[in-house]
This record gives structure tokens, C-alpha cells and sequence, in this order.
């Protein structure tokens, strides 16, 4: 079975994988970690990891950089993704680190069965269709040994959180708009993302058990430690999905300019203010 990819920025494209690679070591770092809410006892009982939609591999090298008895492999559907990942491993003296190309709408993947203790896939809304969420959780299952653990995080509100910027949230609410207009949100009201709400009960239905979340906020606001490095990942962030917001008809061009312009100004304010939210949710594959 494989869905047509309509990621909502191009893959193949160095501006999109500088954007990754900062906003990786920001959402890493911001979250407290690369696995953060695992006990003591659960760190211990993973030996093998897939990281789905990996990015350049900075969740992942990390990952094996922090717990060195771990093997760690990072798909992608993107060439140069994988290619500066493989790089960034060797570099970083990372052997326990492996990646791969790997389209994740196309089944079954290339793993063979239980071949993994945890599945991460982190902001892979970009690319996810409704439809395939359970194809990819049932796989998940296939995939991971009796016990292991599936994990899952993303964004709520608009793109970028929520904001008091005009301009910020009048590009917030076209990607939040050309999201659920491209068949990628899994609640029908498209006035927020609202994936972060159905997760939990779609990991339960295929399965899954123990299932929990952890949320995570990040101040943004003008002054606050994530300020500078939030508003470079909303200033290219929303170039890159400009493509996107016009295939949609989620803004038109000209709608799109003023409101990133008046953004431009809006972020540089004393006064702004911004909270982005993420919500990490796991379940464990039941034993056999
Ligand atoms: C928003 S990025 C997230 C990267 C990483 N997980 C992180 O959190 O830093 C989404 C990633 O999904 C990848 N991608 C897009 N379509 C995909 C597909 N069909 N299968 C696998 N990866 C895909 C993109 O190349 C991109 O690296």
C-alpha cells in the first residue's frame, strides 16, 4: 500500500534542512531531552530505535550519542536528509547511528517483524494523510517488539503555537486552513491542528496499551530564551510553506506578503508575545 506524499515543503531543498537542524536542537533541548519521560527501568530495555520522518538525524544522533549501548536507525523520504544524517553520524564518531531512505506512506516498511523496542516519529503532520494514521500505528506494531514503545509528538494551535502577532497568526491560521484542506488533520474543526487530541485514542483502537501524554510549551515571547531561534523558524518556516498555502487557496500572494511583513515587524516588538505547544504521546505494544 502506498499514499501519494504531499509534504508541505519541499524535502529536497538546504534551506529546509538548516530549518530542521536548528529546529531540532530548539525542540530537543526546549522538551528536556531525546526521551525525557521514560523511567529508569524503560531506558534500560531499549536496545534497538527507528526514528520515522528523522530530518537531518539530530533527534537520532543525539539519541545515540546519550545512550551509546543503543542502535538507532532514522528513515526519511528525503535524499539529502539522509545523506547529511549518514554524515553527521560518521562525523559525530556515532557508529550505533544508521540511516536510511524510507517513503513512511508506502507499507509494508523495509523492517522485518519486532525489530524494534521504540518507534519515534516527531512532526510528521507535514506529511501524514488522515486516512493512513492507522495503516502506520498497525505497522508501528508489527514493527516493534512485545512491550516496545510507540512515540509520537506534535505541534498544537497554529504552525508556529499561539501568538498576539497579527501577522503571525493570519499565516498561522492559512497552515492550520491548507493542513485540514489537504486531508492531513484528524479533527473536522480547522480552527486549530487538533491532531494532539485524537492521538491518544487512535493508539488505544489499534492497540496500544499504558497509552500517555507529556506537553510541552515554549515561550517565545520577545526576551524569552527561545525568542531568537523561534522567530528564524517562523521567518523561513513560512517561506517554505508559502507553495503549499497557495495550492490550498488557504491566502492569496498578496494577502501572504502583507501578513509576513507586518510578522517581520511584529516579532521584533518589545511586547510580543508567543507559546508554542507540542504534546508527546506513547503507547506500549502489547505483550505477547
Ligand atoms: C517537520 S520534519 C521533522 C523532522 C524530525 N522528525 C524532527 O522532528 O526534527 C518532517 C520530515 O518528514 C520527511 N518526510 C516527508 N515525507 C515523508 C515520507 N513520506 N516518509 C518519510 N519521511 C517523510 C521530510 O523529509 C522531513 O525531514
Amino acid at each position: 500500500m502506498t499514499q501519494e506524499n504531499k509534504y508541505f515543503i519541499e524535502a529536497e531543498n538546504a534551506a529546509e534542512m538548516a530549518r530542521l537542524l536548528k529546529l531540532d536542537r530548539l525542540l530537543t533541548k526546549a522538551m528536556g531531552g531525546t526521551l525525557p519521560e521514560l523511567a529508569q527501568e524503560e531506558l534500560a530495555n531499549l536496545h534497538d530505535v527507528l526514528d520515522i520522518a528523522c530530518g537531518p538525524g539530530g533527534w537520532a544522533v543525539e539519541l545515540a550519542n546519550t545512550y551509546r549501548s543503543l542502535r538507532v536507525t532514522g528513515v526519511d523520504a528525503s535524499e539529502i536528509m539522509i545523506r547529511y544524517a549518514n554524515g553527521f553520524a560518521e562525523t559525530s564518531g556515532r557508529s550505533n547511528a544508521h540511516f536510511k531512505r524510507m517513503n513512511a506512506l508506502s507499507l509494508p516498511f523495509i523492517f522485518s517483524d519486532q525489530s524494534f523496542d521504540l518507534i519515534n516519529a516527531r512532526l510528521i503532520v507535514g506529511f501524514m494523510q488522515t486516512t493512513f494514521w492507522p495503516h502506520l500505528l498497525k505497522e508501528c506494531q508489527r514493527i516493534l517488539r512485545p512491550g516496545g514503545i510507540l512515540r509520537l509528538t506534535e505541534c498544537e494551535g497554529g504552525i508556529v503555537g499561539v501568538t498576539n502577532s497579527v501577522g503571525c497568526e493570519i499565516l498561522n491560521r492559512a497552515g492550520v486552513l491548507a493542513l485540514h484542506r489537504a486531508g492531513q488533520c484528524l479533527t473536522p474543526n480547522d480552527a486549530q491542528l487538533g491532531n494532539t487530541a485524537v492521538l491518544p485514542s487512535l493508539l488505544r483502537q489499534t492497540g496500544y496499551q499504558s497509552v500517555r501524554h507529556v506537553a510541552h510549551a515554549i515561550d517565545w515571547s520577545t526576551n524569552a530564551p527561545w525568542h531568537n531561534a523561534c522567530c528564524q523558524n517562523a521567518l523561513i518556516g513560512f517561506q517554505l510553506l508559502k507553495p503549499f498555502l497557495l495550492k490550498h487557496q488557504a491566502i492569496t500572494e498578496q494577502a501572504f506578503q502583507q501578513a509576513y511583513q507586518r510578522m517581520e515587524r511584529e516579532l521584533q516588538t518589545e511586547d510580543f508575545c508567543g507559546m508554542w505547544y507540542f504534546v508527546t504521546v506513547s503507547g506500549t505494544n502489547p505483550p505477547q
